[in-house]
């Protein structure tokens, strides 16, 4: 059996890597378009960073694992093709700012039409709007030459910085098909791949629409329970409960559950705001603008998260940061990973570099081209109607981005720190030498409340850790808005 991937992205990479690991007698290639991206999947040094991923792409390549560029090459030989492109949000057009743009999805789905000589399994890997395997049936059979085409949704769940370990031993596997013979037979042969390695208990076969709509709820869900406990994490710091305390206590009820309920500055990432977007746009077409509106609080709640931390560093450092030199640790959207799609740091760091700041950034997995692209891109504003562009940077502001090699490096002489992303070494600190090092007084504000703020305030750091009672000086600073 040959499979072929079409996208070398996140998704794709360690997906196929680890179907190749546990079925050596399937022969898996992944293709993509960016040349760049698949010359780095045949390095030394891949193009994402996962824990333990090097590993089997090195036992695999060259065995039964490999990257082209080929597409139709490879699409042509295959049985099965997983579709694995980017959904990002629409930038322009109809539904621009929260519809999913399909433009790559199409882009795969002809060429699979028009190279195609045998009959194949489409699997629909990437995360799309729900029935968009009536429109891949579409492209596909608009000239089939007599092919065949059995098309599957198979959303991926896996997470970024743990993506081997959740594919290795997924919670599950979701399969949908149509509810046709052959469509059942083609359910079959795809749980006979995973079947080499997932308990048979754990692979849901269930219809397509439901798989297609399955994962953007999924991705709704666990966005809505950081945004439930983010806005609780304001309330607490008004009255004193401590927020880690309170979703101790939540989540130990067997009906809530403990994940999911960590208080930070906001969620990022490449999935969960253009799901939720791509959800609140599919009830919005589906004549449905309340359910639109509920979805469409989870984002709200976020935002004003980021904006609550940006005053909150701004107001306890005097109302003013112009000229200050604020380090930033982490920038990437969540520990283990080098992906800053989405990253809530970007906006952050954009409200700081707004009031003149000056930053100096330090995640151990983004590099300064990353952080500079990042910080210079336009962003769609989600909440208007029109597509507008929110802050784009001036070269000036652009001058008061400095990039560090390390923590200690970005404190030196640092009027205050935030801490943007969950890294274990921003745990493990020498926090006395960053007090010794930076201005006084020395502020700290902990957006993922990973340092223990009694240790630090006993250092003699003012801190500010989100959601947990705050310290006297931050206190009395009233924050407007
Ligand atoms: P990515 O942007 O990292 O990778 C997509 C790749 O597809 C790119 O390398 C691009 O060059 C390639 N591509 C685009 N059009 C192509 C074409 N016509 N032919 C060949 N290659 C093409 O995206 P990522 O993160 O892997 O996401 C892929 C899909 O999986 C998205 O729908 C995403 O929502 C979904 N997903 C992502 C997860 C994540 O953690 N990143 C988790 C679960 C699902």
């Amino acid at each position: 059996m040959k499979i072929c991937c079409i996208g070398a992205g996140y998704v794709g990479g360690p997906t196929m890597a680890v179907i190749a690991l546990k079925c050596p007698s399937v022969e898996v290639v992944v293709v993509d378009i960016s040349a760049k991206r698949i010359a780095a999947w045949n390095s030394d040094r891949l193009p994402i960073y996962e824990p333990r991923l090097y590993e089997i792409v090195d036992q695999c390549r060259g065995r039964n694992l490999s990257f082209s560029t080929d597409v139709e090459r490879h699409v042509s030989e295959a049985d099965i093709v997983f579709i694995s492109v980017n959904t990002p949000t629409k930038t322009c057009g109809l539904g621009a700012g929260k519809a999913a743009d399909l433009t790559y999805w199409e882009s795969a789905a002809r060429t699979i039409a028009d190279v195609s000589t045998s009959d194949k399994i489409v699997v629909e890997k990437s995360t799309v709007p729900v029935r968009t395997g009536e429109s891949l049936k579409k492209i596909l059979t608009h000239n089939s030459k007599g092919i065949n085409y059995q098309i599957l949704s198979n959303p991926e769940f896996l997470a970024e910085g743990t993506a081997v370990q959740d594919l290795l031993r997924p919670d599950r596997v979701l399969i949908g098909g149509l509810e046709t013979p052959e469509g059942q037979k083609a359910v079959q042969v795809l749980k006979d791949v995973y079947a080499h390695w997932v308990p048979e208990d754990r692979i849901i076969t269930i219809n397509l629409w439901s798989a297609e709509l399955s994962k953007l709820v999924a991705n709704a869900y666990l966005a809505q329970r950081i945004s439930s406990i983010n806005a609780i994490s304001a309330l607490c710091e008004a009255t004193g409960a401590d927020v880690s305390e309170v979703a101790h206590a939540v989540g130990e009820d067997s009906r809530v559950g403990p994940m999911y309920l960590n208080a930070s500055f906001g969620f990022g990432g490449s999935a969960f705001i253009k799901d939720i977007l791509s959800l609140v746009y599919i009830c919005e077409c589906n004549g449905l603008t309340d359910v639109a509106e509920y979805w469409k609080q989870v984002l709200k709640i976020n935002d004003f998260q980021k904006n609550r931390f940006v005053k909150r560093v701004i107001s306890s450092m005097f109302n003013t940061v112009v000229g200050k030199k604020i380090a930033v640790l982490g920038f990437a959207f969540k520990k283990d990973t080098g992906d800053t799609r989405d990253a809530p740091g970007i906006d952050v760091c954009k409200g700081l570099l707004d009031d003149e700041a000056t930053l100096s950034i330090y995640d151990p997995q983004v590099s300064e081209e990353q952080i500079r692209y990042d910080l210079t891109m336009q962003k769609l504003d989600w909440d208007r109607s029109s597509s507008n562009k929110l802050l784009i940077l001036s070269p000036t502001e652009m001058k008061q981005v400095h990039t560090a090699s390390n923590a200690y490096e970005a404190a030196e002489e640092a009027h205050g720190v935030c801490i943007l992303t969950d890294w274990d070494e921003f745990r493990e600190l020498d926090y006395r030498k960053i007090y010794e090092a930076m201005c006084k007084p020395a502020f700290i504000f902990d957006g993922r409340n990973v340092v223990d703020p009694e240790k630090l305030r006993a250092i003699g750091f003012i801190v500010y850790s989100i959601g947990k009672p705050l310290d006297p000086w931050v206190k009395s600073r009233a924050v407007a808005g």
